[in-house]
Order: C-alpha cells, then sequence, then structure tokens
C-alpha cells in the first residue's frame, strides 16, 4: 500500500479510536460532564496534548470481551503542557466501559506514570470509572495495585494531582487518596469505598451517593478532597492555578513569578485589640504576601488551621496560620492533620514555610482525646521538625502551652521567630494560670474575685507579652505588625541557599 493510502486508513483507524460513541457521549452530557478528551484539552494549552497508546487493546477473552472492542481501552494518556508548564496526564473515558479498569488501562497509566517519574514532572489523574472491570477478575485488581504502588514510589519526587470527574468507587478511592492534590466538582464527583446499595443490605441505612460520598461531603466533611469547584470549568481554573505555584520536581524550586507589592491595608487595624475578639487570618496572609494572592488550600475542612500557597517576592511559599475565626484556632485532630499534611509537601517540594500563630492551645475534651489527638496532634510536632525547607514564624498574639511549641517554634528548627508586640507567649492564658496557682489564696480571700483579678493582672503583665520569650532568645525580633513584610523577604532571601543534615536513615517512623 502507498504511503499516501496507508495514511489515510491511519485517519480512518484514528477517527475510530478518538470519536465518542453517540449514545454514550450524549449520557455524558446529560449528567454535565464533559467528555474526556474535552476535559484534556480544557486543562492543557492549546495544541500541547500529544496522545500516546491510542491503539492499546484488551487481551480479555471471558464473559463475550473478545467481541468488545473498548477504543483507547477506556483511558486517554499522554503529555502537554499547563501555562508552560510540561504534565503528563490520563483520563478515564466513561464513555468506554464505563471507564472501567482492565489490565491494559492500568497498564497505559502506570507507563504515563513512569514516564512522569522518570522525566521529573507533575503527574495529573482524571478519575470517572466504574471501577475494577468486573469481566476481568484478578487482572483488575493486579492493575490497581500497580498503580497505587507507584503513586507511592512517585510520592515527594513528583506532585501528584487527582481530579475526580464521576464515580471513582471501591479500592480506586485509594489512588487518589495516595496524591498530593485531590480535586472535586460539586453534584459531579463521588467517592466511596462501599456504595449505598452495601451499606443499606449490610448496616440497613440508607443514604444517597451524594450525601454518602458527593464533592462537599469530600471537601467539607471527610478531608478526602482539597479544592471544591462548582463546575468543571472552574475546578480546571483551580489545577492550572495549583501548577503555577508547585515545582516540577523535588529537586527543583517552583517558577519564580515577578513580583508585586501586597494588598493595601494597614495589619495594625486587621487583629482587634482584646485578644479573645475574631479575626479573619487570611487578611493578615493577603496584607503580606504578594499581590494578595493566596491560594488556600482544603478551605472548607479543618477551618481552625489555613494552609495554602502564596508568592513573597515573586517566590512560593506555604502558608500555615491558626484561624481565630473558627474554633479560637486551636489545634484539634483534623487541624493537625491538614497542616501536618500541608508541611511534608512543601518540605518534599522546597517551597519554604511561613506560619502564623494566634491560638489557645490543643482542643481539649473527652471526643478529641477518644479521637487520637495525642496521635494526631504529634504529626504536627514530627512535620515541622522534619522539615528542612526555610521555617519562618510570626506570632501574631496568642501562642499557649502545646501549641505554642507546636506551630513552628524555634525548639522545632524555625529558622526565625518574629513576634508582633501584642503576642501572648506563655504555658497559658492568665485567666487559666491564676485559677491555678492561685487556688488556695483565691479561696481565702476576704474578696475571692477581687483578689482573683488581681492576680490575672500580674500573670498577664509579666507573660502576656513576648519580651520573657524574647529575653530568652526564643523570639529573634519582636517588630510591629507594618514590618512583618519586610522581615519575612529578608529571612526568605537570606535563607535561600540553607542546608540542614540529618542523621542517615531508612525513612522516619511519623504518627499515623
Ligand atoms: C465493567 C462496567 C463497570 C465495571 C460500569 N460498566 N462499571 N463494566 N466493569 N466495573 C459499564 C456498564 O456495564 C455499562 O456498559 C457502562 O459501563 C455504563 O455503566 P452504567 O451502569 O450504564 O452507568 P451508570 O448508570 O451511570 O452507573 C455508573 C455506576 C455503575 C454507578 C458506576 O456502572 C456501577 O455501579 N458500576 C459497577 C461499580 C462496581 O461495583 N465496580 C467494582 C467496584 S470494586 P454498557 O456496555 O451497557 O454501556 C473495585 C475493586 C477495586 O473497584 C479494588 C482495588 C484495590
Amino acid at each position: 500500500m502507498s504511503l499516501p493510502r496507508k495514511m489515510k486508513a491511519h485517519a480512518r483507524k484514528h477517527a475510530e479510536a478518538t470519536e465518542p460513541h453517540p449514545e454514550a457521549a450524549r449520557r455524558q452530557a446529560a449528567q454535565g460532564k464533559l467528555l474526556a478528551r474535552e476535559r484534556i484539552t480544557a486543562i492543557l494549552d492549546p495544541d500541547s496534548f500529544h496522545e500516546y497508546d491510542l491503539f492499546v487493546e484488551h487481551k480479555c477473552s471471558d464473559f463475550g470481551m473478545e467481541k468488545k472492542q473498548l477504543p483507547g481501552d477506556g483511558v486517554i494518556t499522554g503529555t502537554g503542557t499547563i501555562l508552560g508548564h510540561p504534565v503528563a496526564i490520563y483520563a478515564q473515558d466513561f464513555t468506554v466501559a464505563g471507564g472501567s479498569l482492565g489490565l491494559a488501562h492500568a497498564r497505559k497509566i502506570t507507563k504515563i506514570m513512569d514516564h512522569a517519574i522518570k522525566l521529573g514532572i507533575p503527574l495529573i489523574g482524571i478519575n470517572d470509572s466504574g471501577g475494577a472491570r468486573i469481566q476481568e477478575g484478578v487482572n483488575s485488581l493486579a492493575g490497581y495495585g500497580e498503580i497505587f504502588y507507584r503513586n507511592t514510589l512517585a510520592s515527594g519526587v513528583i506532585p501528584q494531582i487527582s481530579i475526580i470527574l464521576g464515580p471513582c468507587a471501591g479500592g480506586a478511592v485509594y489512588s487518589p487518596a495516595l496524591t498530593d492534590f485531590v480535586f472535586v466538582v460539586d453534584k459531579i464527583s463521588k467517592m466511596f469505598i462501599t456504595g449505598p446499595e452495601v451499606i443499606k443490605t449490610v448496616l440497613g441505612e440508607e443514604i444517597s451517593m451524594e450525601d454518602l460520598g458527593g464533592a462537599r461531603v469530600q471537601a467539607e466533611l471527610s478531608g478526602n478532597a482539597h479544592f471544591y469547584a462548582q463546575s468543571e470549568a472552574e475546578c480546571f481554573e483551580q489545577v492550572k492555578r495549583l501548577v503555577t505555584f508547585i515545582p516540577w520536581n523535588n529537586r527543583k524550586r517552583a517558577d519564580p513569578f515577578a513580583a508585586q507589592p501586597p494588598e493595601a491595608g494597614a495589619l495594625e487595624r486587621i487583629i482587634p485589640s482584646e485578644s479573645n475578639r475574631p479575626y479573619d487570618v487570611r487578611d493578615v496572609l493577603r496584607s503580606v504576601c504578594d499581590g494578595a494572592d493566596f491560594m488556600e488550600v482544603q478551605a472548607l475542612w479543618a477551618a481552625n488551621i489555613v494552609v495554602g500557597f502564596a508568592r513573597m517576592n515573586g517566590r512560593t511559599v506555604g502558608m500555615v496560620a491558626n484561624q481565630p475565626m473558627v474554633l479560637a484556632g486551636v489545634l484539634d485532630v483534623d487541624s493537625s492533620d491538614k497542616a501536618a499534611r500541608f508541611i511534608r509537601f512543601c518540605d518534599a517540594f522546597n517551597i519554604p514555610l511561613v506560619t502564623f500563630v494566634d491560638l489557645p492551645g490543643y482542643l481539649p475534651g473527652v471526643d478529641q482525646e477518644h479521637a487520637g489527638v495525642i496521635r494526631h496532634g504529634a504529626k504536627l510536632l514530627y512535620a515541622y521538625s522534619e522539615a528542612t525547607v526555610p521555617k519562618i514564624t510570626v506570632i501574631l498574639r496568642k501562642a499557649y502551652g502545646g501549641g505554642y511549641i507546636a506551630m513552628c517554634s524555634r525548639h522545632l528548627g524555625a529558622d526565625f521567630v518574629f513576634a508582633w508586640p501584642c503576642a501572648e507567649i506563655a504555658v497559658m492564658g492568665p485567666e487559666g494560670a491564676a485559677n491555678i496557682i492561685f487556688k488556695g489564696e483565691i479561696a481565702a480571700a476576704a474578696d475571692p474575685e477581687a483578689f482573683r483579678r488581681e492576680k490575672v493582672k500580674e500573670y498577664t503583665d509579666k507573660f502576656a507579652s513576648p519580651y520573657v520569650a524574647a529575653a530568652n532568645g526564643h523570639v529573634d525580633a519582636v517588630i510591629a505588625p507594618h514590618q512583618t513584610r519586610d522581615f519575612l523577604l529578608h529571612a526568605l532571601e537570606i535563607s535561600e541557599h540553607k542546608t540542614e543534615e540529618r542523621p542517615a536513615r531508612k525513612h522516619g517512623v511519623p504518627p499515623f
């Protein structure tokens, strides 16, 4: 056959493999879902997608599969760019056997994962699948196992992003759970280990798929998702924005941007003068970072701590801050987990950490104790202590007890600790402290309440300030709020080439 005829035959074969089945495409659209190819096109830069393994075929001959032709075996894989950043990408195609995962489908995914690891580029996976391809039996399970294995090998080497745009059920959910960031879309994403039918049969409980594992549930209740969007288009914009903040791999720094001034506004006015009045700590973060551009991670879950990416003088930093607006910013099981994971991501990918402290301590209570606040809280201590990236801490207001230590204190290896003049650094708040230290005297006093107030004031004057910590060198400088950006920029600049050696080991054993 001549080349022109071969090219014509190729074009026909290509069209057959890429044109969606009309009825399946109609069903996808009726659910408000884009097709897998449309999703890839929407995320990547125009014309940057290069597809591989389009003609891969399954080898299954059970349950009538020998007669089934599954274009691309239900998954599209390739490489491309996002705003000029190279990425490897795969998208499960629900219009082909429900995006179900057989061995060939899995091997396409593991092949693109291997490329991503070797090339040192981020991996983006779009999940929309009925799970293990039932006809392929154990081969499907093998495929999942091979994906999980690579997710683990890639962890801390390349950023891994999962976008859930359809069902992601059974053991399939463990691939996204092993990745760094999970994106979900309202009414479209569904994640669960066992679905409503199984739950009804086994436990007699009735629940809709949406209430069990919909996007809102995963973003707000379980903490499985990191970013929540109302539509696929909004989700893709979030993915693109995230990619600009993170490096291609663990050997690189995130690409620098042009430095921008922060949001105009007086930091002095953000924090109320009464130390128990709440405020939104995100106003502080936006007032010190470039262009007020703060990308919050897990904004809807464990909102008593705020984590996310920003830039200082054009370079990415990871910001961690107690949120006085929610539960007074206490640390608890979920907020410790949330911050610890974010800190470990930043440390793995050379992103300096800037921590803002304002918390009364760890949340007391039977629920928290029984939920393992000891074990979960320890994750935060571990993550900060383990991190060797530049670590800079600003104590805004309260820093009491274990919370003071846990929020990247000097004692956990902070390189620089700054405190505002309104900082209160002590074992506990003045009320609690006076009540304990002077319990006997208060009870014996002629006017116990007046005596108690006097002792609260005495404790406040002595310890509810940054100066005892500064006198002991635990705080490097007491700074006015308007000096914060200047001190942070300088500290980041001089920490640019920080190195910190640790004793050799295979790996640590962090509290889980
Ligand atoms: C083979 C599957 C499939 C699967 C869907 N299909 N899931 N084929 N294996 N797992 C096929 C359907 O047969 C159908 O093919 C097409 O995909 C579309 O499916 P529908 O059911 O028509 O779509 P919809 O009504 O939207 O329902 C979607 C669904 C449902 C909720 C996902 O398909 C479903 O419940 N599927 C099975 C889910 C499941 O139990 N998976 C195994 C989980 S266990 P045709 O030819 O009719 O178009 C698992 C273990 C992993 O995953 C362990 C890893 C460690």
